[in-house]
């Protein structure tokens, strides 16, 4: 039997600003889960939020990309923004941008992270969720836990491992994808990936073909086609016996790097791991937030989470995240906290320019 994982998130409203999707929303979409549950359509489900993301962990057998699983969640998330309106929270249906759904969730609005596996004998994944950032703020975490042996030991020490990963590269501004092997072509996935603002890796596979992560790499405003908020990507990476163990897949985030994202989405900051309870993002809309629930998983019956950033040991990557939000916070609107102009999600820069364009004056040379 094999088993498919979907991981659909969307932001459907929040109390208090962009901060924290309330109980009563959270409720709502675990009763559709119920349901389907009881109809077999899902054989489990996980309900929980990141921020202001209701995120739907659903497992089943129907394969990624199915209709009904995905019209499952897509009328979740209708009837979680329903509730949202009449209880006026904000930003209520902001991330379902379609008026009617036509067989598939992608394009319009939702992220979704979703893979089909044979299950091992215990089989362990691991759920990240992230609110305020874009898909490529994994880029560098998941080149750590996939090909950096500096991060993940395994990759010299186990003969499972010790073949390396595939990358799957896509090009978030146009419709292409490119496949890399490493260790051979390090350097080239590095090329690309380093530059967040175009590249994001989408999945990850072993050699022989077993798909070991899938991460979300919709972009909400190109979508609606003007500022909606950030993308808030999901991730699922597979670990152990033959993949990065989980310590090796949490440990990139214990040196806490800057993404793209924060306030208005048009600033940079540090990506901090938190536990469940502090995934609110107060400071400035931020600082950025992630958490990580890892699962075990036996005939598509899921078992947990352990909440991954629930630990001291992530006590010091929190405080260096702070640290480094004060660095970035220190150069108000200035660069380089402010991102690039094409890469913030909202500026009055065109206005301005328009109102200023009069007053230029030729520099004489
Ligand atoms: C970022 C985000 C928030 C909002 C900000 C302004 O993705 O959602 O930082 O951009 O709170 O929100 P509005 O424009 O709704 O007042
Ligand atoms: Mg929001
Ligand atoms: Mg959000």
């Amino acid at each position: 039997m094999k088993t498919t994982i979907s991981l659909i998130k969307a932001d459907i409203g929040s109390v208090g600003g962009h901060i924290e999707t309330p109980k009563e929303i959270l409720d709502a979409c675990e009763e559709s889960m119920a349901e389907a549950k009881k109809k077999k359509l899902l054989i489990d489900y996980y309900v929980t939020r990141c921020g202001d993301d209701v995120q739907l962990l659903m497992t089943h057998t129907k394969g990624v990309d199915n209709k009904d699983v995905h019209k499952l969640a897509w009328d979740t998330f209708k009837k979680g923004a329903d509730l949202a309106k009449k209880m006026g929270l904000y930003g209520a249906g902001q991330d379902l941008l379609k008026d009617a759904f036509s067989g598939n969730v992608r394009g319009m609005g939702p992220g979704i992270a979703e893979m089909e596996i044979e299950e091992r004998p215990a089989e362990v994944f691991v759920a990240f969720m992230a609110d305020k950032t874009e898909a490529s703020a994994f880029n560098l975490a998941v080149y750590e836990m996939f090909a950096n042996p500096m991060n993940t030991a395994g990759l010299v020490l186990d003969p499972k491992l010790h073949d390396g990963f595939k990358f799957e590269v896509q090009d978030v501004k146009g419709n292409e994808y490119v496949i890399f092997d490493t260790p051979e072509e390090t350097y080239d996935l590095l090329a690309l990936i380093g530059l967040t603002d175009n590249y994001a890796v989408k999945r990850i596979y072993r050699k022989s073909g077993e798909i070991a992560a899938s991460i979300s790499t919709e972009k909400v405003s190109f979508i609606a086609g003007t500022y909606v908020g950030k993308d808030d990507p999901c991730m699922l990476v597979r670990a152990q016996s033959g993949y990065p163990a989980t310590g090796e897949v949490l440990n990139p985030f214990a040196q806490p790097y800057y993404i793209a994202g924060w306030m208005r989405g048009s600033h940079r900051g540090p990506l901090m791991p938190v536990g469940q309870k502090n995934a609110n993002c107060t400071r400035f809309d931020g600082p950025p937030r992630l958490i990580a629930l890892a699962f075990s998983i036996k005939e598509g019956k899921l078992v947990g989470p352990s909440d991954c950033f629930d630990d001291p040991g992530f006590d010091r990557a929190r405080k260096m995240a702070n640290i480094m939000a004060d660095i970035m916070r220190r150069h108000g609107t200035f660069q380089p906290h402010l991102l690039p102009p094409g890469e913030m999600e909202y500026t009055t820069l065109p206005n301005v320019l328009k109102k200023l364009k009069p007053r230029f004056k030729k520099i004489e040379k």
